[in-house]
């Protein structure tokens, strides 16, 4: 059921107040091929939808509790998906990722204490550092020339000895694809434990890692020091519905996410997120097979349009997520000259600046989570663009 056809037929999302399509094309124009922000244009699995639906009938709303069964749901996908069970004790609820983000900086760390980061990232890494009035200490990633990029350790330990309290990870990590190690991971902890530096781990895209490449959940390697943030929103794209959660071992630190949640005034347990998420972790499997089936033919495709069109431009290898990290700067133009140039071709992708001023300069991130159809359309426009 959830084969090519499913994925191709993909849905109208225009008029359904999606920030994708309907604020993309009311910004930049009525034509504009959507190829930014991360989500999918595709039909979330059924089972999803039927849930709504029945909870929807019901016909009233009125407080409603998280139960075991929210738990069991969460820890039965990631021990059948990841090999890894999290304990129900160590989920706390959050309305988003990015929510976590920011109290899990609040909880663990003073006003002016040292926030590592590993830029590019997802631009609200460096934004959750700055909103809770902390420092960023950025250890950039290292790229080579075919855009495979790795971890700069000595980098890590010199913000470590610079007194940073506490790291952001992106694992998978947008938007430069790569799926880290076991073998990297384990050497990421070792400095960090070294010098007590509390990790946060964005787990977020865990669940889009492309064979040979396997996910390893941090949570698989140690419990102290500690936290995963996870989601099903990404993976069956209920990114609207707000519900993701914290997976935290330990008791005295999960103490202090709750107080900050609770001092901040971030309530979870939104009646319709809980049973959508409920389903799609129960029920989501075959969809979420044929997803993953269907983006990696995407993947190949976009591989393949960008040596025929674009020659001089490099597609970072994507272990993991749907998002391309497409180094363009043999073309000469800086990344907001080509989000002009984009427009009037009528594309969008999202600027590499948003990971980072300088390193995402003359980049830019395309989204693949779509038909296969619009991929080489993007590109042909993309072409475009940078020629006219
Ligand atoms: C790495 C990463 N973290 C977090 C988010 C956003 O998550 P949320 O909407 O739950 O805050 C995204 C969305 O693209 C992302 O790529």
């Amino acid at each position: 059921m959830f084969d090519s056809a499913f994925f191709d037929a993909g849905l109208d999302r225009e008029g359904s107040d999606c920030i994708k399509w309907d604020t993309c094309r009311r910004e930049h124009g009525k034509d504009v091929l959507p190829m930014w922000v991360a989500d999918m244009d595709f039909k979330s699995p059924p089972a999803v939808t039927e849930a709504l639906r029945r909870r929807a009938e019901h016909a009233t709303y009125g407080y409603t509790e998280v139960t075991a069964k929210d738990n069991e749901a969460l820890a039965g996908f990631w021990e059948r998906r990841h090999g890894m069970r999290p304990d129900a004790e160590w989920m706390v609820m959050i309305p988003c990722v990015v929510t976590g983000m920011k109290i899990a900086i609040t909880a663990f760390t003073q006003p002016g204490d040292g926030v590592i980061l590993q830029s590019p990232v997802y631009g609200p890494f460096g934004e959750a550092i700055d909103v809770t009035g902390r420092k960023r200490m950025d250890a950039p990633l290292v790229r080579d020339d075919k855009g495979h990029y790795q971890m700069d350790l000595a980098a890590v330990e010199e913000a470590c000895k610079k007194g940073a309290k506490l790291m952001l990870l992106c694992s998978p990590h947008n938007p430069v694809g790569r799926c880290w190690t076991k073998e990297e991971l384990e050497a990421l902890l070792a400095v960090l434990e070294r010098y007590h530096v509390f990790l946060v781990s964005d787990e977020i895209h865990a669940d889009f890692v492309y064979a040979p490449h396997t996910f390893t959940p941090i949570l698989s390697l140690t419990h102290k020091n500690v936290l995963s943030l996870c989601a099903a929103s990404k993976t069956f794209n209920l990114a609207g519905l707000q519900q993701s959660s914290f997976l935290c071992p330990d008791e005295g630190a999960r103490e202090k996410l709750r107080k900050t949640l609770d001092a901040n005034g971030v309530i979870s347990g939104n009646i319709f997120a809980l049973a959508a998420t409920r389903a799609a972790y129960n029920e989501g499997d075959a969809w979420l097979d044929g997803l993953l089936t269907y983006l990696v033919g995407n993947v190949r495709e976009l591989e393949r349009v960008v040596a025929e069109n674009l020659p001089r431009a490099v597609l970072s290898p994507m272990e993991a997520t749907y998002l391309g990290w497409l180094d363009l700067r043999a073309y000469g133009f800086t990344t907001q000259e080509m989000m002009v140039r984009c427009e009037k071709a009528g594309v969008a992708f999202t600027g590499g600046t948003f990971f980072s001023e300088t390193l995402g300069d003359g980049f830019l991130r395309i989204n693949i989570g779509c038909p296969r159809r619009y991929i080489a359309e993007g590109v042909k426009r993309l072409k475009e663009a940078l020629e006219a």
